[in-house]
């Protein structure tokens, strides 16, 4: 089962995993770019079974009705891509609060909701494996992107921990951390037109289809994190070295957006 599937690496992971899938379950609000999906994938695969299923994450009710319709069809997804996420660029203080709440709501609540109604399945039958698709991010304090970072600080510590309680039971869980990728997201988080990325940071874009290819070899390989691209691996592993007090200051002196 693939969350937030109807664009961007979501999209990506249902085409790479299909070749691999007897079953896909397709989840996010926008029906029709996932009936496209599944109409496209089920041509290429005709063995391939998939379905659709529409859910806003950041409701519970739509949450409960999908987890009724997964057992009404009697599916136990034996993986869980939580890919489904949003940003917000710009001021915390002059944020819009409805649009801050959804990002904890899809981010945070709805990742940890889905992995605690379909891990349990995943035990009972032996065995079954988790993407959490969190970000670089998750390992920075960014100014005017504070939330959204500090979100997906959750999910890489979350995955982090739930790894290895989940080690002896056959789950496997793997924090997928990528830099900037081009999809839908810049979009969503922008909250008015502004002009083009800096050069700097177009320099560390990866291709989606990059992105999800590293993320499937790393859960292949049991990988706790995953930072696809060798720019943005190199990023992360000179974070992962630096004293925090040297974090605070590039932080302190990077553009504002
Ligand atoms: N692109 C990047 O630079 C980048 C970098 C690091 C991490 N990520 C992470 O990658 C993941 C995928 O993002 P993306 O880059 O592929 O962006 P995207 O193209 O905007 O895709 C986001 C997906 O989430 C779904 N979604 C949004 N709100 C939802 C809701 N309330 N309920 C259900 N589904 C919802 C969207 O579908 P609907 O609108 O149809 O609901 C869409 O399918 C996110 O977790 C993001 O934080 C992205």
């Amino acid at each position: 089962m693939i969350t937030g599937a109807s664009s961007g690496l979501g999209a990506e992971f249902a085409r790479q995993l299909a070749p691999r899938c007897q079953t896909l379950v397709l989840v996010a609000r926008r029906t029709e770019p996932m009936e496209a999906l599944a109409s496209e994938l089920r041509l290429e695969h005709p063995d391939l079974s998939v379905g659709v299923l529409k859910a806003d994450l950041t409701q519970s009710a739509d949450r409960a009705e999908l987890l009724k319709q997964l057992a009404s069809a009697g599916l136990h997804p034996d993986l869980l891509v939580n890919n489904a996420g949003m940003g917000d660029y710009g001021e915390f203080v002059k944020s819009d609060w409805s649009k801050t709440e959804a990002m904890i709501r899809l981010n945070v609540e709805a990742l940890t909701a889905l992995t605690h109604a379909l891990v349990p399945p995943m035990i009972e039958g032996g065995g079954g494996s988790v993407i959490q698709v969190s970000s670089l991010a998750s390992i920075l304090p960014i100014p005017d992107f504070a939330v959204y970072a500090a979100t997906k600080a959750y999910v890489t510590s979350f995955s982090e921990a739930l790894r290895l309680e989940l080690r002896e039971q056959g789950i496997r869980v793997t924090a997928l951390c990528p830099g900037p990728v081009h999809t839908n997201f810049g979009e969503v988080a922008r909250r008015q037109q502004t002009g083009d990325e800096s050069p700097f940071r177009e320099a560390f874009y990866v291709d989606a289809k990059q992105v999800v290819k590293e993320a499937l070899s790393g859960l292949a390989c049991n990988a706790p994190r995953v930072f696809p691209g060798w720019k943005v691996a190199a990023a992360a592993a000179v974070i992962g070295v630096l004293p925090l007090v040297l974090i605070r200051l590039a932080m302190g002196t990077r553009p504002r957006r």
